[in-house]
């Protein structure tokens, strides 16, 4: 096989909760396979920070502050990235919350609607929004974050499993109905990955409970350890690259193992 299928040399690409953890180390990912990286989230001095260690590569990034769940937002987002760029070759929609524990028959309507704004409508309408771009321009890639809840429910995070099992969806359908136009729509579902949405898991111990706590978890996993997000970066790059071709519709698991046991 020829591995410059996997180069994404010359491409546009942005990244949502891209200031951090999975969004990151993708974003990184994509800049060391030579794409321009425009990064997103709500905090633009985060963003500064990461679009520095991208030009640092040698290739161009843009930090925009957009928060996925407001839908004006998101249409700004995609003009000024058109605006910069021209075009969206990859999108991957990795920004995701979990703001609230709270079993079903406690949960609140606002923190519902919290979980899903950005979780799946935002999602979606950002997709919507970026294909309509890459149905203009000849294809695209679109790339979603779901979750190992998206399959198996954690307590009291059942607004988050819910609507990441919706995103497995979003990605059949859309996969479903833009194939035609070049764009290949594909998901990717972590198992633990060690970033601040899964320290939150512990946010009422010490950090030495932490610790241990999670020396514990890793023993669980069938690879031995908690993930790293640089460990989910070569699926996207595979995903947002050539070389998954024949590739659309799919979800893959990224858990360790996590998931067999
Ligand atoms: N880590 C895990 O174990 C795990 C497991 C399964 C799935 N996931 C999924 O992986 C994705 C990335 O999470 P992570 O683990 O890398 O967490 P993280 O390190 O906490 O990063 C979350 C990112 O999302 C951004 N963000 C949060 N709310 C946002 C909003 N309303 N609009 C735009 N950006 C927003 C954050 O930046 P700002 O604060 O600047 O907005 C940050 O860049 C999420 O979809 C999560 O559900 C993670």
């Amino acid at each position: 096989m020829d591995l410059s299928r996997f180069s994404l040399e010359g491409k546009v690409a942005l990244v949502t909760g891209a200031s951090r953890g999975i969004g990151k180390a993708t974003a990184l990912g994509f800049a060391n396979a030579g794409a321009n990286v425009v990064v997103t989230s709500r905090k633009l001095p985060d963003l500064e920070l990461v679009a520095e260690e991208i030009r640092g590569l040698g290739v161009k990034s843009l930090p925009v502050a957009c928060h996925v769940g407001r839908m004006d937002q998101i249409q700004e987002l995609v003009k000024t990235v058109v605006g910069e760029f021209g075009t969206i070759d990859i999108l991957v929609n990795n920004a995701g919350t979990s703001p609230v524990l709270a079993s079903s028959l406690d949960l609140e309507e606002r923190a519902w609607d919290v979980v899903m704004n950005l979780n799946l409508k935002g999602l979606f309408f950002l997709s919507q929004a970026a294909s309509r771009v890459m149905k203009e321009h000849g294809g695209g890639k679109i790339i979603n974050v779901a979750s190992i809840d998206a399959y198996k429910p954690e307590y009291h995070v059942g607004a988050y499993s819910i609507s990441k099992a919706a995103v497995v969806m979003v990605t059949k359908v859309m996969a479903v109905e833009l194939a035609q136009y070049n764009i290949r729509v594909n998901c990717i579902a972590p198992g633990a990955v060690e970033t601040r949405i899964y320290d939150s898991h512990w946010f009422d111990v010490s950090e030495e409970q932490m610790k241990k706590e999670k020396a514990e978890v890793a023993k669980r996993i069938p690879v031995g350890h908690i993930g790293q997000p640089d460990e989910v970066a070569g699926a996207m790059i595979y995903l947002a690259s050539d070389a998954s071709s024949y590739l659309t519709g799919e979800t893959i698991l990224i858990d360790g193992g996590s998931f067999l046991v």
